[in-house]
């Protein structure tokens, strides 16, 4: 009797714990996957996000284009989920959940009676087909599947790549670790005291047209999550378009 109610007692206890783990972690949701590409992954690379060779930029072919619903205009870029497949005969047994990071758009197509995966409001990621392959049979073409936001895990520092002219700088910011989808993007130039706004162009491309040719600059990089990292002089006066800078810091 009394054994049996240290045991209730203790699993009562450890119910508690886990709920209250459950909550710092993200809920499982249910969503759909399929994928497109081949198995190198090139037509996986570029993309609505504004990435470019994403074997080049950290992020493999460890990725998923997102429908409308996911996708958020563009502002989810740079987001990481874990994906497992669930109840279906398709599911690959035993396989661990994958990670991956939002690189690409899955549009809708409203001409289509059937296979619309992508309009909204589902909720759906387009893998790669390596990652596909990892948690289901190929063959199905499309598998329910369980997901939930994690934390991005990246080698290295947050990176700026420069774009467009001198009027118009375009700076893709891209290795993000935390919650890794950027919402805003400040900078600051060595000749002046106060940080510009710079706007969302479209993926995580961030612009400006401010004259900032010939001047160390600084970023404000804010994600989704509020947090924010300052990159102090992360390209020097001689920074020149075409090029990546990496800053040293990077969100945990
Ligand atoms: C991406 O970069 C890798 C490594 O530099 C290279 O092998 C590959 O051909 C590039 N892919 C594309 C599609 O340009
Ligand atoms: C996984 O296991 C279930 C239940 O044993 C089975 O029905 C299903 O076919 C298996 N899936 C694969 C891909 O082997
Ligand atoms: C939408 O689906 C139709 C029918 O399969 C196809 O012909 C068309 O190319 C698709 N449009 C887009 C934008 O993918
Ligand atoms: C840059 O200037 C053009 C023309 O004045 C304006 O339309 C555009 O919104 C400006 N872009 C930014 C990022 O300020
Ligand atoms: C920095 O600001 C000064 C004063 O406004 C200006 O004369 C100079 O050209 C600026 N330098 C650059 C590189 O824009
Ligand atoms: C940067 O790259 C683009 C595309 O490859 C090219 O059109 C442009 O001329 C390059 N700009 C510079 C300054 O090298």
């Amino acid at each position: 009797m009394g054994a049996k109610l240290n045991i209730t007692l203790v699993l009562m206890l450890l119910t508690a714990i886990l709920a209250v783990d459950a909550k710092i972690e993200n809920d499982w949701e249910d969503a759909h996957a399929t994928n497109y590409g081949g198995m190198d992954g090139r037509e996986t690379m570029q993309g609505a996000c504004g990435y470019g060779n994403l074997t080049e930029q950290g992020y493999g072919l460890e990725t998923s284009a997102l429908s409308t619903a996911l996708f958020n205009d563009g502002l989810t870029c740079g987001a990481c989920y874990q994906i497992m497949c669930k109840d279906s005969k398709w599911c690959l047994n035993g396989t661990q959940s994958i990670h991956v990071t939002a690189t690409n758009f899955c549009p809708p197509n409203y001409t289509k009676p059937n296979e619309n995966w992508c309009n909204p409001p589902l909720k759906h990621f387009d893998l790669t087909q390596p990652m596909f392959r990892k948690i289901a049979v190929y063959e199905a073409g499309i598998v329910p599947v369980a997901y939930r936001r994690v934390n991005c895990v990246k080698q290295g520092g947050i990176t700026f790549e420069f774009k467009g002219n001198p009027n118009w700088i375009v700076v893709l910011v891209y290795n993000v670790g935390g919650v890794g989808d950027v919402k805003d993007v400040k900078v600051k130039s060595s000749n002046t005291t106060s940080w510009l706004q710079m706007r969302r162009n479209w993926g995580q491309n961030w612009d400006t047209n401010a004259t900032l040719v010939g001047q160390s600059l600084s970023f404000q990089v804010t994600t989704s999550d509020g947090k924010m990292v300052q990159a102090d002089d992360v390209a020097p006066a001689t920074w020149k378009f075409n090029q990546t800078y990496v800053c040293k810091r990077q969100f945990n």
